[in-house]
This record gives structure tokens, sequence and C-alpha cells, in this order.
């Protein structure tokens, strides 16, 4: 199935340099080299669902996708920036950040485990992109993040109907699911986008995690306004079968956005 956009659909003659924003510029730096390293991933997640090749056939769509959306992004930072080296970044990224694609089983401990994990990375991205898309007044990057959030919505859908077919079978506890999706959400500050951060940005070594996360936290989180945040953890506790009401929804998205304003504030400048 091919995706629902392609490059070509991107408006780029409409590049307005001036409205560039350089913090947002330098995590999409980091964005592009994440996103496009997504096939292994997809080998990963084949390597654990090695039974169900129909579910395989999706995982190499979804990889295509982010592919695209890692494409996307390097062309409109190399419009930004014609400084921008992707290759040698990408290659910097790619030789000190590896995930385990020779597992057979799931990190998460099981599969339902697995696409709990997933839809909590979909939820993470497409409310990121969302997000970027509203602070952007460059055109072209609000319209590839539009397009960006809008497929990564399209790919928490799809792992969250496989996650509801192995649910009845792994079956896990409250707790597990909370500690799967509480701890993917914590993975989100860890070594994968701040080293990405540093790469893209050709910062010099050594390289130095909590230096490269404050970074890029700083420049990322005064982005989020509480409606993507309300969305974001409607989506997650969907994903998780976990309970939840209005009022415990908008508490939630009230502490989650006071969260993300202190770890924007206290990272140092
Ligand atoms: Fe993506
Ligand atoms: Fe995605």
């Amino acid at each position: 199935m091919p995706a629902p956009w392609s490059l070509d659909d991107i408006p780029w003659k409409d590049f307005e340099p001036a409205k560039v924003d350089p913090d947002l510029l330098r995590i999409a730096k980091a964005a592009s080299l994440v996103e496009r390293n997504a096939n292994d991933y997809a080998i990963y997640l084949c390597n654990i669902f090695d039974d169900n090749p129909e579910f395989q056939k999706i995982v190499h769509q979804w990889a295509r996708e982010e592919e695209q959306h890692g494409e996307a992004l390097r062309r409109w930072v190399e419009m930004a920036d014609a400084n921008f080296d992707f290759e040698k970044s990408f290659r910097r990224f790619t030789e000190g950040f590896r995930i385990p694609i020779d597992a057979d089983r799931s990190v998460r401990g099981s599969r339902t485990g697995e696409l709990i994990a997933r839809c909590v990375v979909e939820v993470g991205t497409s409310s990121y992109y969302s997000a970027l898309a509203d602070t952007s007044e460059e055109p072209v990057l609000e319209k590839i993040c539009r397009n960006i959030a809008s497929d990564e919505f399209r790919h928490y859908k799809l792992f969250y109907t496989y996650m509801q077919h192995y649910y009845p079978k792994d079956r896990p506890s409250i707790f597990a699911r909370l500690r799967i999706a509480l701890g993917r959400i914590l993975e989100s500050e860890d070594d994968e986008l701040a080293y990405a951060y540093f790469c893209a940005n050709d910062e010099a070594e050594p390289y130095v995690r909590k230096e490269s996360s404050s970074e890029y936290m700083r420049r990322a989180y005064r982005c989020y306004k509480p409606q993507h945040l309300e969305r974001a953890i409607a989506m997650t506790m969907k994903a998780s079968r976990l309970p939840l009401n209005d009022r415990l929804l908008r508490g939630l998205a009230w502490m989650a956005h006071r969260f993300l304003r202190w770890r924007a504030r206290s990272a140092p400048a």
C-alpha cells in the first residue's frame, strides 16, 4: 500500500527562510536522524512477531513511512541550513546508538507489552509533531509536521489493533501495563533523542548525555500546550487499558504540562 503522501506533496517552493526558528531547526535535525533509523526497529519487530507474516508486512510499510518522515525533515533542514551534513550526522548516530535487533523476545516481556510500548511511542510522536506544527511559523515545516503527525496517529491505531489481538493471550497485569507505559514514557528522555541531538548538531566531543538531553528538552518541551498532552494521555491510557475519567484526564494533563514547563526551564541554557 502506498504511503498517504510523498515528498512531492510538500510545497517546498513556499519555504520562508526568515521564519525559521533556530531552536526548531536544531530539534528537527535530531528528529530527521531518529526517523530515518526506523528500519532497525522493523527488524526487531519482525523477530518478535516471527510467526505473523501479516503483521510483518505492515511493519515494513510502517518503517518506510517513518523513513519518509526522516527524508522530509532532512530536506527541510538542508533548505534551512546549507551546512547540515545529514550523511555524516546519520553515520555518527548509527555507529553510537544501536537497538537490540537480534532479540527474539520483546524487551517488554510479552507481545502485548511490546505493542503497548509501540503505541506509547506513536502517541509521543503524534503529539510532538502536532506541537511542532502549532509552534512553527515557517509554513513548510508546519506542513511536514502536520503530515507526520497524522501518520503517527494512524500508526498508533495500527499497533493498538494488534495489541487488542494479542491481549487475551498474554493478559499482562494492570501493574505490568502501567510499568510498560510509564517506563516507555520515561525512556523518551534516554539516549536516543539526546544522542541524535548531539550528532545532528555537530556538538563537540565528548558526548554527555545529561547535557545533550537538556539542550534537546529545553527546545522541545516549550512547544507543548495542554491540549497536546490531554490527547496524548487519553491515548496512552487507552492503549494500556487503564481506567480514565474526564476529571482524572484534566488533572493528569495539568500535571504533565507543569512538569514539561519545569523541565524546559530547569534545563541549563
Ligand atoms: Fe515518524
Ligand atoms: Fe510512527
